[in-house]
């Protein structure tokens, strides 16, 4: 915890610095060099969103920056990172790029109409064609999850009713709201009497002794989830004054006025923030109780997400819903057992563009990968180290050679077609697909021969595969020179 305020004060102490690197890299993206949207269709039962909040004056005036860069189908986060010296001259900035080729990511200067015509307008479409829908946001304590869910919540009640209107039949529409605190059920719409959860017949959990309220239109609708929002409990934490310490669910129902069935369901969910320690250092016993069970209930939908998301149809892998309170309640939001289409969900996650909350930003990025189960970009792509005296980091970067071992199957291959004059081209097709660097650089020598056909070949390659490990060793050498006659 200390070292974390330590480097949250040094990044501001030495904020003109970081920020020239992060404009140098900034300056030197290169368009095309973005990921581009994946052609694939998306059907994913889980979609994932990205959006980055503004930074404010008052965190400009308090010596903040912008850490986060952000374009339509990638998301890099800027580490400003110090030497174990502390000395400013060998500081440097270590970028994380999590690519989403299928999903969007919207930065500061996006508003919550745009966010909603992409992410949410697809989900209430579904959710009036008589399907079940859920919508979370998720992110750190401040990131903005409060803010975009209410301006998505208004855009979406006005639609939902007009879509509902065009139906053939009558439909009726009811809402419960819901407050999760701890492991306690609250419901908001009368007097915060506390709920129990019941496992129903069909394995279903059912909400006991909550208050449904009768809706005719968008703006009751709208109207009633800011009415119950505003009984959520709150607190002012350091960095946010309005921080809603509870998860609150709204859950609208929409029924079949003449058989009394239910035609469709649409859940609502703005999560409590994962509070970043320094924060809670501050907090008593209770608030600190409190954190740790957001935080574990958080973990636990994570889960619950991941594996529905990986869950393919007909597939019966198990889903940890008993894990948490949060996860039994929402447990009929992704029921695969459901007999009409399997339900949507649609994940917002928010981000910070500050410095001091750049592991918070990681943390949240890495855990919408792992929900969208895109095992490749969970540690994020780290592409570049400059350094403060470097004059040209791109130049640095095209000599520094990549250890075989962390090539991908594409870049070993490449690598193997061109050692000595492209002799093993013709044989790159003989190499198993699922070869990465790590396993050629593990093969012992027989499944080499084995593989190129040839002992001679075989032998070759390995030459080869340890002159280029050599060159590493050197080139770390040289680094370490460098660092030390820079140190001086
Ligand atoms: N995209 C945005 N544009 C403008 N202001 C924003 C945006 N996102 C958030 N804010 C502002 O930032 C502050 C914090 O946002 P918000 O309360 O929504 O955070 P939160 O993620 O809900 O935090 P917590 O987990 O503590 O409840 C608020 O003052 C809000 O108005
Ligand atoms: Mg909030």
């Amino acid at each position: 915890m200390g070292q974390n305020m330590d480097k949250r004060s040094y990044r501001r102490e030495h904020a003109e610095l970081y920020m020239k690197l992060i404009q140098h890299y900034r300056n030197g993206m290169v368009e095309d060099m973005a990921v581009s949207p994946s052609s694939e269709k998306s059907d994913e039962v889980v979609k994932v969103y990205i959006r980055k909040r503004p930074t404010f004056e008052r965190e400009v005036n308090a010596g903040e920056y912008d850490v986060v860069t952000c374009r339509p189908h990638e998301i890099i986060v800027h580490d400003c990172r110090m030497h174990p010296s502390m000395k400013p001259s060998l500081a440097y900035v270590e970028s994380f790029k999590f690519p989403y080729p299928n999903t969007e990511v919207f930065g500061e200067k996006s508003t919550t109409d745009e966010l909603y015509k992409s992410a949410v307008k697809p989900l209430i479409q579904f959710v009036a064609a008589g399907n079940v829908g859920t919508m979370f946001c998720f992110g750190q304590t401040g990131s903005g999850k409060t803010y975009t869910i209410t301006g998505l919540v208004k855009m979406m009640s006005q639609e939902l009713f007009s879509l509902i209107a065009k139906l053939p039949g009558t439909y009726s529409v009811t809402a419960t709201c819901i407050e999760l605190i701890g492991e306690n059920c609250f419901d908001l719409l009368s007097d915060h009497q506390e709920v129990q959860l019941r496992d129903g017949k069909t394995g279903d959990v059912v909400i006991c002794g909550n208050k449904l309220c009768a809706l005719t239109s968008g703006s009751e609708l709208n109207e009633l989830y800011n009415y119950a929002a505003g009984l959520r409990e709150t607190h002012a934490t350091k960095v946010n004054s309005n921080s809603s310490r509870s998860h609150y669910i709204c859950r609208v129902y929409i029924e079949n006025a003449e058989t009394g069935k239910q035609y469709a369901r649409l859940t609502l969910c703005d999560l409590a923030g994962s509070e970043r320690n320094n924060d809670s250092n501050e907090h008593d016993a209770e608030r600190l109780k409190e954190t740790a069970q957001i935080n574990s209930s958080l973990m636990a939908l994570k889960e619950v997400i991941r594996c529905v998301a990986l869950n393919k149809e007909g597939d019966k892998v198990h889903i940890p819903y008993r894990g948490s309170k949060l996860t039994r309640l929402l447990k009929d939001c992704f029921d695969l057992e459901e007999k009409k289409k399997r339900p949507h969900t649609v994940v917002i996650a928010t981000v910070s563009p500050l410095s001091c909350d750049s592991e918070h930003t990681t943390g949240t990025l890495k855990h919408t990968c792992i929900m969208m189960s895109n095992e490749v970009s969970q540690d994020g792509e780290k592409i570049v180290v400059q350094d403060v005296l470097g004059s040209d980091p791109y130049q640095k970067r095209a000599n520094v050679l990549k250890p075989i071992a962390k090539m991908t199957y594409e870049e070993v291959i490449e690598w193997i077609g061109t050692v000595q004059k492209g002799k093993f081209k013709k044989h790159i097709h003989k190499f198993p697909s699922t070869m990465d660097g790590k396993a050629l650089a593990r093969f012992p020598d027989k499944r080499l021969q084995q593989i190129l056909e040839s002992d001679l070949l075989g032998n070759d390659l390995r030459k080869e595969i340890m002159n280029y490990t050599d060159k590493i060793s050197q080139q770390k050498k040289q680094f370490a020179e460098d660092n030390r006659k820079s140190t001086k």
